[in-house]
């Protein structure tokens, strides 16, 4: 027989143990709550530019100070992604680029997604051009083909999938390069490889690709010729433990989740810089954390 001390006791421990279990999951609801209002509320519709200097002894002097401007990943029309275009628009105009650069991953699964984002694009202009190559999500509901051709024709944005173009100043000139999605499923990969052999080893190139993955995937000898490379794809993580980690970075290269990288290439004294951008839109759930969407802008110096 329990004593009237002992059931007391024991109905003073359940009812403290109950109303703890109940004060930790109120607190956890809470702390849902306020983490995806400030990811879907905030975070992913706070658009920002974020800037990067590129210096090297390579570029023409003609080029000194130019202004590129990368836009990726908007992911118009996906599911809960806030429309960000006009935003976009505004932004790259403020930086009066001479040069825009679109990353892949324009819109999800309808065209009219992908004509309305290049209507939007179309009010964009700069002086060396805008081009674009495609991104996964660019083949996996869509025909890529198709995706870039309305870019082209609706928004003045040329497909510069697995080509080269020379951009020109005054006489002096500047190496672009494209690539189509290096994991899709045009295996092997398409890269022109012989054109990185129609220059000398000091021109300055840029390759825009989808994926800073792909960078891993040339020789050393090719790499070293690269001064730049701008991609997207990573979303930045798009949702982080506080922006030290990513838990799902979709790159194979983690180093490359978001931001600047500086490769040596030992001993010939180059530099490949590989910039990241976040990306505009999301993909999953259409939340960011600690990894906000933003347009790139890379100024090119003269060393
Ligand atoms: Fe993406």
């Amino acid at each position: 027989m329990p004593t009237l001390t002992s059931s007391l006791y024991r109905l003073f421990f359940s009812t403290r143990l109950r109303a703890t279990v109940t004060i930790l999951f109120l607190l956890a609801a809470l702390t849902g709550f306020c983490f995806v209002s400030y990811a879907y509320f905030i975070e992913s519709r706070t658009l920002q530019t974020v800037e990067y200097t590129v210096v090297s002894p390579d570029l023409p002097s003609e080029f000194d100070g130019t202004v590129i401007v990368l836009i990726t990943d908007t992911h118009q029309g996906r599911w809960g992604t806030f429309d960000l275009r006009n935003k976009v628009v505004e932004l790259t105009k403020k930086e009066k680029p001479d040069l825009i650069l679109f990353g892949g991953d324009y819109a999800d699964k309808k065209y009219y997604k992908v004509e309305a984002l290049a209507e939007s694009m179309n009010a964009l202009s700069a002086p060396l051009g805008k081009f674009g190559v495609p991104g996964n999500h660019d083949y996996v509901h869509l025909d890529m083909e198709k995706v870039m051709g309305i870019l082209q024709e609706k928004g003045g944005i040329v497909n510069l999938t697995d080509k080269g173009v020379w951009l020109e100043k005054n006489g002096q000139r500047i190496r672009l390069f494209g690539t189509d999605y290096v994991w899709n499923r045009r295996f092997p990969l398409q890269f022109p490889y012989y054109e990185m052999n129609d220059r000398t080893e000091d021109e300055f190139v840029v390759l825009l690709t989808h994926s800073p993955d792909l960078f891993d995937r040339f020789d050393p000898e090719h790499q070293r010729r690269i001064d730049l490379v701008l991609a997207g794809h990573s979303h930045g993580g798009q949702v982080t433990f506080f922006g030290l980690y990513a838990p799902i970075s979709m790159l194979r290269n983690r180093a490359y989740t978001s931001g600047r990288i500086d490769v040596e290439h030992f001993p010939y004294n180059k530099t490949s810089t590989i910039i990241t951008s976040n990306g505009v839109g999301t993909t999953g759930v259409p939340l960011r954390f600690f990894s906000p969407p933003q347009i790139v802008k890379v100024t090119l110096k003269k060393q």
